[in-house]
C-alpha cells in the first residue's frame, strides 16, 4: 500500500519527549504532521520505561521509607508492609496515563500516528512496517528521534535475562526485591534505581570505575551526596572496573578489579543491574542508505540547526549529540518544528537543568567548581545548608544545600547546585536567572515566601553576592 495522496509536511520517527513534542509543536503551527511509533503505545522510553515508570516507583519507595524511618518523628505511628504487586500497579497505571495522553494528544492536534518501523528510503519517503503491511508517507521533512538503548559495558559480554541480569527496562519490574542487588554504574540509572530497591529492603553495592558517584556533577555535591548514600544503607565500590558478569544458579557473579591495577574481587548478587550509559539508536532507519552520517559514537551528525548531512532530514534529542535528557530533547523538538515553520527556534545549551531524583534530589545547573578551574574563570562562590532552613526542619529534611557560582566580577551566575528535599523543582528558578544573564543579587534581592525550602536559594545567592541572612 503507498500513500502519495496527502504528503505531509513533517514525518516524525519515534514517538518520546522529542518526537511528540515536535510534533505537537509543528502542528499548533500549522503543518501537517505525522508520527511513527515502533513500540504499541507513545512516549518512547521516557514514558513507557524510563523517566516516568522510575519516578513512580522513587515515590512510592521514598513513602514506605519515610513512613519506616521518619513518620515515628512527626508522631505518626504506622507498621508500614511492602505490597510489591501493589506499587508495581501504580507504576504501570501512572505510564498508561501518561501514554494515553499523548495519543490524545496527538488527536486534538490532529496528528497522525502510526504505529509500525520507520525505515528512510530517501529523502521524503518513509516506509512505515507494521502489522497490516507497510505503507509509503511522502513528506518534505523528516524528523528521526528514535532515542538511545541501554550500551552495556564495553569488552565485557553481558547476557541480559531480565531477571538476574537486567538494565533499567527491567530494574523497574523486578517481582521481588532481591536480597543483594549489585548496580554496575554509579550513575543517574544506577543511584535512581539502586535508591528504590535498596528503601524496599535489598542490600545495594554500587561499582563504578570513576573514583566518584555522579561523574559530570560538581564534586562538593557529589561527595555530599555519596555519603548520604552511604547513611542510607548503600555500599559503594569506587574506581572499580567490572570485567565481568556469570550467572550463577539462581544469581550472578560480578568480578571487577581496581581501576590502577590490583587483584580481582568477586561479589555475589541475586540481581545486577547493568548501568553503565546508553547510546544513540539507529538500527533499521536506512540511514546508510540514503547518506544520514553518523559520529564516532554512532550519533547522528547534525548542523545547528537539527538538520542532518541529508536536506530533508533532520534529528534530535538522545540520537543526537549533547546530555541525554527528556527535556532537552523535548526544546529540540519545539525549535525543530519552529525552524520548519520558519520561525527561529533556538535551544540554550548553557542552561540545561540535571536532575537525579533520588532523595535527597540532586539539582544541577550551569558549570561546576572543577570545570570553573579548570577554565580559569574568576568566580566567587555561595553556599547555604538546608539545616538552616526553618520549613526544612519542620520536615525533617534538612539533609544539603544550594551552591551558586558566579562571576567575580560580573556576578553573572554561571552555574547552580542544589542536594536536597525538592531540588529538582527549586532549580527552575536559577534557570530563569541564567537565562536571562541574571546575577546572584538579581536572584538575593527577588522576594521569597515564607516559610519555604526555596528561602535556602535565596540565603545561597545572598552568600555569594553579600552575606545569608540565617547563617
Ligand atoms: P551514566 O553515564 O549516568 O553513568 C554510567 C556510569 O557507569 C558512569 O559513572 C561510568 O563511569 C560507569 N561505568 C562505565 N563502565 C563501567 C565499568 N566497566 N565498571 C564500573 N563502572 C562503569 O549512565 P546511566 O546511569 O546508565 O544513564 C544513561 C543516560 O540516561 C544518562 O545520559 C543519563 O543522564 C540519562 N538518565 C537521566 C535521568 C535523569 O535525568 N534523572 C534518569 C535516568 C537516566
Amino acid at each position: 500500500m503507498s500513500d502519495t495522496s496527502a504528503p505531509f509536511d513533517l514525518v516524525v520517527i519515534g514517538s518520546g519527549p522529542g518526537g511528540y513534542v515536535c510534533a505537537i509543536k509543528a502542528a499548533q503551527l500549522g503543518l501537517k504532521v505525522a508520527v511513527v511509533e515502533k513500540r504499541k503505545t507513545y512516549g518512547g522510553t521516557c514514558l513507557n520505561i524510563g523517566c516516568i515508570p522510575s519516578k513512580a516507583l522513587l515515590h512510592a519507595s521514598e513513602m514506605y521509607a519515610e513512613a519506616r524511618h521518619s513518620f515515628g518523628e512527626l508522631g505518626v505511628v504506622v507498621e508500614p508492609k511492602l505490597d510489591l504487586p501493589k506499587m508495581l500497579a501504580h507504576k504501570d497505571k501512572t505510564v498508561k496515563q501518561n501514554v494515553d495522553g499523548i495519543a490524545f494528544l496527538f488527536k486534538k492536534n490532529k496528528i497522525e500516528g502510526i504505529i509500525g518501523t520507520g525505515t528512510i528510503k530517501a529523502a521524503g519517503e518513509v516506509e512505515v512496517t507494521g502489522e497490516n503491511g507497510a505503507r509509503t508517507l511522502k513528506t518534505k521533512a523528516i524528523c528521526i528521534a528514535t532515542g538511545s538503548e541501554v550500551a552495556g559495558i564495553p569488552g565485557v559480554e553481558v547476557k541480559f535475562d531480565g531477571r538476574t541480569v537486567v538494565s533499567s527496562d527491567d530494574a523497574i519490574n523486578l517481582q521481588s526485591v532481591p536480597k543483594h542487588l549489585v548496580v554496575v554504574g554509579g550513575g543517574v540509572i544506577g543511584l535512581e534505581l539502586g535508591s528504590v530497591w535498596s528503601r524496599l529492603g535489598a542490600k545495594v553495592t554500587v561499582v563504578e570505575y570513576l573514583d566518584k558517584v555522579l561523574g559530570p556533577m560538581d564534586g562538593d555535591v557529589s561527595s555530599t551526596f555519596q555519603k548520604l548514600m552511604v547513611k542510607q544503607g548503600i555500599d559503594f565500590r569506587l574506581s572499580a572496573k567490572v570485567t565481568g558478569i556469570e550467572t550463577a544458579g539462581e544469581g550472578a557473579k560480578v568480578t571487577f578489579e581496581p581501576v590502577a591495577g590490583g587483584a580481582a574481587e568477586t561479589l555475589d548478587a541475586d540481581v545486577v543491574l547493568v548501568a553503565t550509559g546508553r547510546r544513540a539508536f539507529t538500527e533499521g532507519l536506512g540511514l546508510e542508505n540514503v547518506g544520514v552520517e553518523r559520529d564516532k559514537a554512532g550519533r547522528v551528525e547534525i548542523d545547528a540547526h537539527y538538520k542532518t548531512t541529508v536536506d530533508g532530514i533532520y534529528a534530535i534529542g538522545d540520537v543526537v549529540k549533547g546530555p541525554m535528557l527528556a527535556h532537552k530533547a523535548e526544546d529540540e523538538g519545539v525549535a525543530l518544528a519552529e525552524i520548519l515553520a520558519g520561525q527561529k527556534g533556538h535551544v540554550n545549551y548553557g542552561v540545561i537543568p540535571s536532575v537525579v531524583y533520588t532523595s535527597p534530589e540532586v539539582a544541577s545547573l550551569g558549570a561546576t567548581e572543577e570545570e570553573l578551574k579548570k577554565a580559569g574563570t574568576a568566580y566567587k562562590a555561595g553556599k547555604f545548608s538546608f539545616t538552616a532552613n526553618g520549613r526544612a526542619r519542620a520536615m525533617l529534611h534538612t539533609d544539603g544545600f544550594v551552591k551558586f557560582l558566579a562571576d567575580a566580577e560580573t556576578d553573572r551566575v554561571l552555574g547552580c547546585h542544589i542536594i536536597g528535599f525538592g531540588a529538582g523543582d527549586m532549580i527552575a528558578e536559577v534557570a530563569v536567572l541564567m537565562e536571562f544573564g541574571g546575577s546572584s543579587e538579581d536572584l538575593a534581592r527577588t522576594c521569597h515566601a515564607h516559610p519555604t525550602l526555596s528561602e535556602a536559594v535565596r540565603e545561597a545567592a545572598f552568600a555569594t553576592f553579600a552575606k545569608p541572612i540565617h547563617s
